[in-house]
């Protein structure tokens, strides 16, 4: 058995390193120059249903003779847009399963509970190993209960498990009322994972001309905290498997994230930033870390760092400052 290997939600992966899901998962060639860079897997990019009804309306306003009342040629429509982003999605995981040897896990985001069991079938059929469900709308409905959003993301779980084989997991946001209790309840649904967590795209402001921009879309290396604590927290408490996602950047964080209990690690911005190939020098550092360390499996040090009851709980569960500041001089720190 190799040092590296790595069981994630039963696939069998060479090691614990998957690309997630973004722009260079969109392509066959992006693909394969993933595969080349000794990843283990790959997620990949997400079919955004809303996008689909997006493009939707913008071809039928660019349409000549479009009548916004005719019914049947909307729903005809919007069929044969659906089904056009089903058969593309569907020749790229036929050309990546000719042409890479590493497990595909395909990408959902819906907007209606409706529509997800259809397109779980279609990437199913389509050959993808695993799904991932991403999972997140943003709860900025002041008349809605806290509950709701995780109720609604409960039932498409139960519903796309009853309907499809292959192993599911749930991309989540770091934001809800009781993040763990939301983990467990996935859990005891069924999933076969959990990736924590997704990052969205943020708004920002110029303060020179007053619009809205786009944030920076990547995240820094110092972004790992939050996942670092909460995979720490839910490691031994849910059977399913955690696979960590924000801010890994380099192989010491990707250690951290395996010492908290992580199965996988999924990197992104990364590739963005320091190009395809850094996942080698992640590996690379890995295992000469391990050897350093007289490891001679991830599974030996895998969650040797978690959250317990006990003495060193109150360290994750902290979050205030509190004392912090007072063992120093502010006027020294300035
Ligand atoms: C350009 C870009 C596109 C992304 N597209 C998707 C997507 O389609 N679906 C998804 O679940 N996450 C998407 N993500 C989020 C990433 O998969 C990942 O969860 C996030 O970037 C945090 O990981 P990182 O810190 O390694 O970048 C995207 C991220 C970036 C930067």
């Amino acid at each position: 058995m190799k040092i590296l290997d790595t069981k994630y939600m039963g696939l069998r992966l060479k090691n614990p390193i998957i690309v997630g899901s973004c722009g260079l998962t969109a392509t066959i060639e992006g693909l394969k120059r993933i595969a080349q860079s000794g990843a283990a897997a790959v997620v990949l990019k997400s079919i955004f249903e809303e996008e689909i009804i997006k493009e939707h309306e913008e071809t039928l306003k660019n349409r000549i003779g479009y009548q916004d009342n005719n019914l049947e040629f909307l729903d005809y429509f919007d069929y044969q847009l659906k089904s056009d982003t089903l058969k593309n999605m569907a020749d790229l995981i036929a050309k990546a399963k000719e042409e890479i040897d590493i497990p595909i896990i395909g990408s959902l985001n819906c907007a209606s509970s409706g529509e997800w069991i259809s397109y779980a079938k279609h990437l199913e059929k389509a050959g993808v190993d695993a799904l991932e469900l991403n999972m997140f709308k943003l709860p900025f409905d002041i008349e809605q209960q806290a509950d709701e959003h995780e109720k609604l993301y409960l039932s498409i779980v139960e519903k796309v498990k009853k309907h499809i084989a292959i192993p599911v997991s749930v991309k989540l946001a770091p934001y809800s009322s009781n993040l763990a209790a939301v983990i467990k309840k996935l859990d005891d649904a069924g999933v076969d994972g959990v990736t924590m967590f997704n990052r969205f795209y943020n708004v920002d402001f110029d303060i020179m001309t007053d619009e809205i921009k786009a944030g920076d879309p990547y995240s820094s290396k110092m972004d790992y905290y939050n996942t670092l604590r909460w995979v720490s927290i839910m490691s031994g408490k849910v059977g399913c498997d955690l696979s960590a996602s924000t801010g890994i950047h380099n192989a010491e964080t990707a250690i951290k994230m395996i010492m908290a209990g992580a199965t996988t690690v999924q990197v992104v911005s990364m590739l963005y930033k320091d190009g395809i190939g850094s996942v080698a020098g992640i590996l690379k550092n890995i295992e000469f870390w391990m050897e350093r360390r007289g490891y001679l499996s991830v599974d030996e040090f895998r969650g040797s760092v978690h959250h317990e009851p006990g003495e060193n709980s109150e360290r994750f569960e902290r979050v205030q400052f509190m004392k912090y500041f007072s063992g120093h001089n502010p006027e020294e720190i300035i």
